[in-house]
């Protein structure tokens, strides 16, 4: 049995915060305990009440001044895309054209996807990220990396081989039969072992033909508990060659829609420019948009309408869509989605900041029963934050008086200097990192 209590501020999430006054949202401890059991949270309350009389049981930690959260959670990110951040492209066909396709077509060597897991994961870690929703790249040999990495940190993880058989180097596309097929044995490989959850990953409507649509919509049949995971209508260009390639169904979101691909577990990258049609439709299937802020401004795709989507009852997830994404970091992520509701004219709470990174993603996830939130039964995967990580963010601190402006700071100034620390199932990773 391994035992441990981890000490210092506690902040964790109940609901999602209705506006800045909303202090029932949220459970903070000054002087905070979280006791870890075999990589489970036993117990979460003051140090004095409930921890000290575990203390001989297990190693005590002492992050104070430091604030110990739930680890962080990126619904949305490409792994074999590390090597094109910061690729200098328009927009987004010419980005994936030029540079993107080009670059997933390395992730066929094993070798190569093995290197590169590694350092995924290395990059999540330091960044304060515990579970990641992943396209892994055609190659089933790169979900084999992807998920072998994950199950050496034993990382709860969501991921999957993107299925495209058109519109893209010949490199890079499956068939309709082989897509199907690849999943399925991916599935059968992957879901359920350790932490791993396989995600059915139709790339988008424009990478796949009719047929390939037709063989997701019968794997989503076959496997109704697994997670969706695709793009929608980022950009205008994106949108226009969609609706081409499939005329006759009304409109993009409309797409995945007839080949039932929309529910409480599907995914959708951007959804920025939806019509009112697709918003309810979203709204109605209980499909996620996944809002994507750094990738959305870096690519120039548009400005999410937050307040929107949010008033007609979708459900929004936040994330860095790295490498069209600029940042592994949800801090960055955050401060980046504040911007682009700022210049909408829509406000973004700080507690509602953090409630995305953490229960709100987890929710939009559908694992809120496993992890978002510090209390007993959940797992271990905790982050560790510094507010004064760096002199500037140090000195602004001498100035904040409240917990709303401390996490405001993290968001506007944090990156992954602010993470002080990274636990999966209770285990310390980011320091255990080669430096
Ligand atoms: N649409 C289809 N594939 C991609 C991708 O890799 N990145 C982004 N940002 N959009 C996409
Ligand atoms: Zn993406």
């Amino acid at each position: 049995m391994s035992m441990k209590i981890l000490r210092g501020r506690v902040l964790t999430f109940l609901e999602e915060p209705q506006g800045r006054e909303d202090h029932a949202s949220y459970r903070y401890i000054d002087d905070g305990a979280v006791v870890i059991r075999d990589g489970k949270i036993v117990m979460v309350g003051e140090w004095n009440e409930r921890a000290v009389s575990h203390q001989e049981a297990g190693e005590i930690i002492d992050h104070r001044p430091h604030l110990i959260m739930a680890g962080f959670i990126d619904p949305h990110i490409h792994f074999p895309q590390m090597q094109v951040i910061g690729a200098y492209a328009g927009a987004l066909l010419e980005w994936l054209n030029t540079y993107t396709f080009v670059e997933e077509q390395r992730f066929g060597d094993k070798a190569h996807a093995t290197r590169i897991a590694s350092r995924f994961f290395d990059e999540l870690i330091r960044h304060g990220t515990t579970t990641a929703a992943a396209y892994c790249s055609v190659h089933p040999q790169s979900v084999d990396a992807f998920f072998s990495e994950a199950e050496k940190r034993k990382m709860l993880m969501v991921g999957g081989k993107v299925m495209m058989d058109r519109n893209a180097p010949p490199g890079l596309c499956d068939t309709p039969q082989s897509g199907y097929d690849d999943t399925k044995a991916g599935i059968a490989k992957w879901h359920g072992k350790g932490r791993a959850h396989y995600a059915i990953t139709p790339r988008f409507a424009i990478t796949s033909t009719h047929e390939q649509m037709a063989m997701a919509e019968a794997l989503a049949r076959e496997f109704p508990d697994l997670h969706i995971q695709t793009h929608v209508s980022e950009n205008l260009a994106e949108i226009a060659f969609a609706n081409e390639l499939f005329p006759n169904y009304g409109d993009y979101v409309g797409i995945y829609e007839k080949y039932h691909l929309l529910g409480p577990r599907t995914l959708l990258g951007h959804a920025i420019h939806l019509s009112h049609r697709e918003t309810e439709v979203l709204a109605d299937t209980r499909s996620v948009a996944v809002f994507c802020p750094t990738s959305n401004l870096f690519i120039g795709s548009g400005l999410f309408d937050y307040e929107r989507q949010h008033k007609h009852g979708v459900r929004i997830a936040t994330a860095t869509d790295v490498g069209g994404g600029s940042s592994y970091s949800m801090l960055r992520t955050m401060d980046e989605g504040y911007k682009v509701m700022q210049l909408r004219g829509q406000r973004l709470t700080p507690f509602r900041s953090f409630y995305h990174l953490t229960l709100g993603n987890a929710r939009a996830m559908s694992l809120d029963d496993r992890i978002g939130t510090l209390e007993a039964g959940k797992e271990a995967d905790i982050v560790i934050l510094n507010s004064g990580a760096t002199p500037q963010m140090k000195l602004r601190m001498e100035t904040v008086d409240s917990l709303e402006q401390e996490l405001f700071l993290l968001q506007t100034c944090g990156d992954d200097r602010a993470i002080v620390e990274t636990y999966v199932m209770g285990e310390p990773m980011k320091s255990a990192l080669a430096a």
